[in-house]
């Protein structure tokens, strides 16, 4: 029987949107989440062996391993998000498993929120809300809570992708001077768009750059990519913004840094070891931190449900899904 002509068993690792819910129990025998428990691994284990189709988000993860336990029956890894960095798309490809992803629909969400934080740590915003919460604040005075001005700041962006591009656009709208790093470099005319500079050395770059956001996805090639010796190229009054894997930064190495004063600030959505952040960067008040909300919009998160849809239906139709990641 081809897949087309049966209802998949879809199961689903954790709660969706209710309309893409909705959606998915019109369209396929489907086991969700009601309660929002994360997996542990037995759990999943168990939805590899007896599913066709497993929708998975960024907090569960499919090593080898744990690949090695699917059954016959799962053809397709269909991730709820962008970022595929805890899928072994290796094993997954060895086992005969096809991974789809949802690109395009969560750039402008993040890119908004990286914007966010550049204005909320280079305008101190955490610091006068806690003055306001806590009613510490004792009227204006000239000289509180200066922050820096965000026209004519040069924004470094590593990683020209579509989010990278996206920041780029805001930014230019805020005056800042755009510069990029980035395996290959934009067409001319989209660097004309952008009104942006190529930096072929990253060194190069960092040292040169006010504000820095991070916007590559996680590998094996760029974890770490911003090491201990990077950091330290940053001049003292730069701000490092990250929206993209918290692995990407050595976590440690910028919390020491941020803790001695060695860089102005930081803003962070993102995390080396998922969502424990590194406890030392709490409270810093020069740091923003947000737990991995970039594109938490209602908006948002239905785009990303339709898109797993389509990419699910088309694969039981029989064709290639549309957002295939190959690996
Ligand atoms: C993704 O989809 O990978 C994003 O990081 C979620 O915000």
């Amino acid at each position: 029987m081809s897949p087309a002509n049966s209802r998949l068993h879809v199961a689903v690792t954790r709660r969706l949107p209710k309309i893409v819910e909705e959606r998915m129990r019109e369209l396929f025998d489907v086991r969700l989440n009601d309660d929002d428990h994360r997996p542990d691994r037995e759990e999943l284990a168990e939805m590899l062996r007896n599913s066709d189709v497993l929708v998975p988000s960024l907090s569960d993860r499919l090593d080898s391993d744990m690949l090695m336990q699917a059954g016959d029956r799962l053809k397709l890894i269909a991730n709820y998000g962008a970022g595929v960095d805890h899928i072994d798309l290796k094993a997954a490809a060895e086992n005969g498993i096809m991974v789809s992803n949802t690109p395009g629909v969560l750039t402008e969400d993040t890119a908004d929120m990286a914007m966010a934080l550049i204005i909320a740590v280079t305008r101190r915003l955490s610091e006068g809300v806690l003055a306001m919460q806590s009613g510490s604040w004792e009227g204006w005075s000239p000289t509180a809570f200066l922050g820096g001005r965000i026209g004519g700041r040069k924004l470094g962006i590593v990683g020209m992708g579509r989010i990278g591009r996206a920041i780029a656009r805001r930014a230019t709208a805020f005056g800042m001077e755009i510069h990029y790093h980035n395996r290959t470099r934009l067409r001319p005319e989209t660097e004309a768009e952008l009104r942006a500079t190529w930096w072929d050395s990253l060194d190069q770059m960092l040292a040169r750059m006010d504000v820095i956001s991070v916007n590559v996805a996680h590998s094996p090639a760029t974890f770490h990519l911003l090491s201990a010796r990077r950091l330290k190229l940053l001049q003292p009054s730069a701000v490092l913004i990250n929206t993209s894997r918290g692995e990407v930064i050595d976590e440690n190495a910028l919390t020491r840094m941020l803790r001695a004063g060695e860089i102005a600030g930081a803003g962070l959505d993102v995390y080396e070891h998922g969502h424990e952040a590194n406890p030392r960067l709490r409270n810093l008040p020069n740091v923003v931190l947000l737990p991995h909300m970039g594109s938490a919009t209602v908006e948002g998160r239905i785009e990303m449900g339709e898109k797993v849809i389509v990419n699910i239906q088309t694969f039981a139709h029989g064709h290639r899904p549309p957002d295939l990641v190959i690996p």
